[in-house]
């Protein structure tokens, strides 16, 4: 049987025996921001959250995530609470407030200018600044006691995400030893030989090994993760098992390949998709070209120079491509007070318009360079309207841009030009494999893309759908909950056992608590959904 919403619905149910689960990332699935004087909610970029929300839609839950917008407060009870989707609430956005020095020091230092470029191979200099660790600290701090405030009161799964949460997990563990605590690392885990030279690898890595599980996404992170424990720390790893057991703690370690929901699809596409589509032709003076698109946050990882790079020497090596196509490029801003963000944005939009420059003419400009924030919905038309996509990240953990390709081309047309150093190369082998740090081969990759005859766009298109389709977001959060499950403690047997009748009361207190914070749950629920329907 396929992964469904419906199913990871049940196997929440069954399987976390009433344990309430908290999710905790730094990015919010919904921002509330003002806008000429209004107050209005967007999605971030990034695969994150776009890949967690369709989860947590499906298991209830809270999720804990920095509140960002500068209008977060204003909609928020006073516990900083406040129901999502704001269209729709079927979960709970705990949003934790932080200063602008805590953010300074915890997400642009210790997170993205520290650990994002540590665990990518993209020749980036990590800084490794102690007032940005101290931030992370205590930031970690602030988190876990907000996530201890959500699970009081009875069991609970926490389920943390990413690198800005290193030390999350032991200090869960430490406060509450019966909550269960997984982590997802989204980006990749570089070799031990790169990890150790940071200062605090040590503190990371015990951080990290106060989890029951701990997830990446792939077997190589897996193995470079064991190896820098192993190079480091105090413990005893167990290979056939995956698991590291240090201090009495056993911590399993396994590759979940992050995916997204293919079904979303359909509901971003609507039924006027192609209308919309001529619309961004006619604004951006496309006419009935072909196009490659491109779909990023502005990130040095993600390769948006070198592809650039590769539409030049494409037009210098086929002259005859000239006015033939167009290459769109929607560049989220990201990060903008890091200088190397800044001065990425700038550098692309100097490459578009040198190309411009030299190749293009008053009625044909071969570069759109889109540096907003896009949409769902818009992003899916352009995927619709694409002859391809195209995905040079320098490295990238998974790249959920490459699966949202494939889930939004229901035509069965398209090519995918894709970085073999993403984990998405892994599973999307039908996609065109290139190496972005080879100008040519990546600008060949284009051409091929541009030249593909529709059978084998069919061909290919129809084994990475089925591909998307089987290995989706439900199956990752199943797999994941199930796996982890394994730790949630089964009240039945214990409460039937007439020699432990002493842990029975607390189990059906346990049981109780969870019911009744249930009922409160879903009475906040509706609460906002009255709100937000104006009622
Ligand atoms: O895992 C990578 C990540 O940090 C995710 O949070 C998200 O996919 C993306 O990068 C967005 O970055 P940010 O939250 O810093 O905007």
């Amino acid at each position: 049987m396929g992964w469904s919403k419906e199913r990871l619905e049940e196997v929440a149910r069954t399987r976390l025996n009433g344990a309430k689960l908290v999710i905790v990332a730094n990015r919010e699935p919904y921002i509330h921001r003002y806008r000429n004087g209004e107050i209005e909610w967007i999605r971030p970029a990034g695969g994150l959250t776009t890949a967690l929300d369709p989860v947590m839609q499906a298991c209830g839950g809270v999720w804990v995530a920095h509140g960002s917008g500068d209008a977060d407060a204003q909609v928020c009870d006073e516990q900083g609470r406040v129901g999502v989707p704001p269209d729709d609430p079927n979960y709970i956005l705990r949003r934790v407030w932080l200063t602008k020095e805590e953010e300074e020091g915890y997400y642009y230092g210790a997170a993205n200018s520290m650990l994002w470029p540590l665990c990518h191979q993209v020749f980036a200099r990590p800084v490794f600044d102690p007032a940005h660790w101290d931030a992370y600290r205590k930031v970690n701090q602030t988190f876990a006691e907000a996530v201890l405030e959500e699970a009081a009161g009875g069991p609970a799964m926490v389920f943390v995400q990413d690198y800005h949460f290193a030390l999350l997990p032991r200090l869960l563990k430490n406060a509450r030893p019966d909550l269960v605590v997984a982590q997802f690392w989204h980006i990749p885990w570089p070799n031990s030989e790169k990890f150790l030279v940071c200062p605090w690898a040590k503190e990371l890595l015990d951080g990290m090994l106060g989890n029951d599980l701990l997830g990446f996404q792939t077997q190589g992170d897996c193995n470079n993760f064991l190896e820098s424990v192993d190079r480091s720390l105090e413990c005893r790893i167990d290979r056939e098992r995956f698991a590291v057991e240090r201090s009495g703690q056993d911590t399993t370690v396994k590759p979940f390949p992050i995916s997204v929901d293919p079904a979303l699809a359909d509901e971003y596409l609507g039924d006027d998709w192609e209308a919309r589509a001529a619309l961004v032709r006619k604004k951006y003076r496309l006419g009935q070209r072909p196009l490659l698109v491109g779909v990023d946050r502005v990130d040095y990882t993600k390769g948006i120079p070198e592809r650039l790079r590769a539409v030049d020497r494409l037009l210098h090596k086929h002259p005859e491509l000239k006015g033939q196509f167009h290459f769109v490029q929607v560049g989220a801003p990201s990060r903008m007070h890091i200088p190397a963000y800044r001065h990425l944005t700038e550098e692309v939009e100097g490459l578009a318009e040198k190309i411009n420059w030299t190749h293009g003419n008053w009625a044909w400009k071969p570069v759109v360079f889109l540096n907003e924030h896009y949409g769902a919905a818009d992003i899916f038309v352009l995927y619709r309207m694409a002859a391809g996509c195209v995905v040079s990240s320098l490295h990238d953990g998974m790249n959920l841009v490459a699966k949202e390709f494939v889930s939004a081309r229901g035509d069965h047309q398209g090519v995918l030009v894709l970085s073999k150093f993403t984990g998405a190369a892994r599973e999307l082998t039908d996609a065109v494999l290139i190496n972005p740090f080879d100008v040519d081969e990546l600008a060949e990759g284009m051409v091929t893309a541009l030249h593909m005859p529709p059978a084998e766009q069919e061909r290919r298109m129809r084994r990475m759908r089925s591909i998307v389709e089987e290995h989706n977001i439900y199956r990752w959060a199943g797999l994941l909950l199930s796996e982890v499950s394994k730790r949630v403690p089964d009240p039945t047997p214990e409460m039937e056992s007439a020699s432990t009748t002493a842990q029975a009361p607390h189990n059906h207190a346990a049981a109780a608590t969870a019911v009744e914070e249930r009922i409160a749950r879903e009475n906040f629920l509706t609460a906002m959904h009255l709100a937000s329907a104006g009622a």
